[in-house]
């Protein structure tokens, strides 16, 4: 349930390798269904759980990685309120036409972070044609759910340098809040959690010198048995596995992270806390890193924190 003006993360678009090997994971894997194509070929998917016309785009370049990702807001009058707020945080804003790069989208405004990240915001989408039921609706329309049945996008960690600065754009200027942090010995902000909602976290931040990257990009299952059920199909489809299933401290998700074809790392993750604004904080020591993200063995691994994309 959203709790602030900033409704969720509604839209990424992710740089991919081999467009054809990769969209069947999206689809035949991961369970996502294909909304359409742009014109330059682009490919638009949605979760079947969702409403809205697409979560996700995928863009066929040299190099795997991120490229945008968008808010949904409740409003105009709080898309133009974000607009002056980015201003006056001093960030350039630019604004994209409807119906122009993402089909379906109203106008939306974008930013450049200090992490390197674009982020975006808007309020009016299309509908998805296949959409949940409304009226007297079963769990699901026509088309059953496939392979790992992800529901939804749910969250996605970004690497970069800054993140205490985007810490505060997200706060200050999108009226997220920071449910949990994990600081250096010396007060430094190593990583940050942050929400729009009673989810524990919509978007997360870890400090890295380099700009722009993206850990992974969480999708939401409805359970641990489902987590387990991902687990299964990483191995019946040879998926390269990175950890889990598992469950986090952090946020309490239970959770399983693999590389989908061109090498961006997905999670499926299930459950996490409820989040309130006025719940106090949770603060992580860096030695207590590894209990944090993998509770049950308490230890890092380094492919975890050094491969992103
Ligand atoms: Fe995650």
């Amino acid at each position: 349930m959203a709790l602030n003006k900033t409704l969720r993360p509604g839209l990424i678009q992710l740089r991919v390798l081999d467009l054809d090997k990769t969209l069947s994971f999206y689809k035949d894997i991961l369970g996502l269904n294909e909304v359409g194509r742009t014109a330059d070929g682009r490919v638009m998917l949605k979760g079947y759980d969702e409403f809205d016309h697409h979560s996700v785009t995928l863009r066929l370049a040299d190099s795997a990685g991120f490229d945008s990702a968008a808010f949904k807001v409740d409003s105009h009058e709080t898309l133009e309120q974000i607009r002056s707020a980015a201003q006056a945080f001093g960030y350039a804003v630019d604004e994209v036409p409807p119906n122009t790069d993402q089909p379906g989208f109203g106008k939306r405004y974008g930013f450049k972070l200090c992490t390197g990240h674009r982020l975006e915001v808007y309020c009016d989408v299309e509908p998805a044609r296949q959409r949940p039921m409304i009226k007297n609706p079963d769990l699901w329309g026509d088309e059953p759910p496939r392979g790992m049945r992800v529901q939804r996008l749910d969250h996605f960690l970004l690497f970069g340098p800054g993140i205490s600065e985007a810490e505060r754009f997200c706060t200050e200027v999108l009226g997220m809040f920071v449910p949990e942090i994990c600081n250096t010995p010396d007060g430094k902000r190593l990583a940050t959690w942050i929400t729009s909602s009673n989810k524990p976290h919509d978007l997360a931040f870890v400090e890295y010198p380099e700009p722009g990257k993206i850990h992974h990009i969480g999708f939401f299952l409805q359970d641990w048995n489902d987590v387990g059920a991902a687990a299964d199909l990483i191995g019946k489809n040879r998926l390269k596995l990175d950890i889990g299933p598992t469950r986090h401290a952090i946020t309490r998700g239970m959770t399983i992270y693999f590389w989908e074809p061109s090498g961006n790392r997905i999670e499926t993750y299930a459950g996490g806390y409820t989040a309130y604004p006025d719940n106090p904080q949770r603060v992580w020591d860096t030695d207590s890193l590894g209990r944090g993200l993998f509770y049950y063995s308490g230890e890092l691994i380094d492919s975890f924190l050094q491969i992103v994309t």
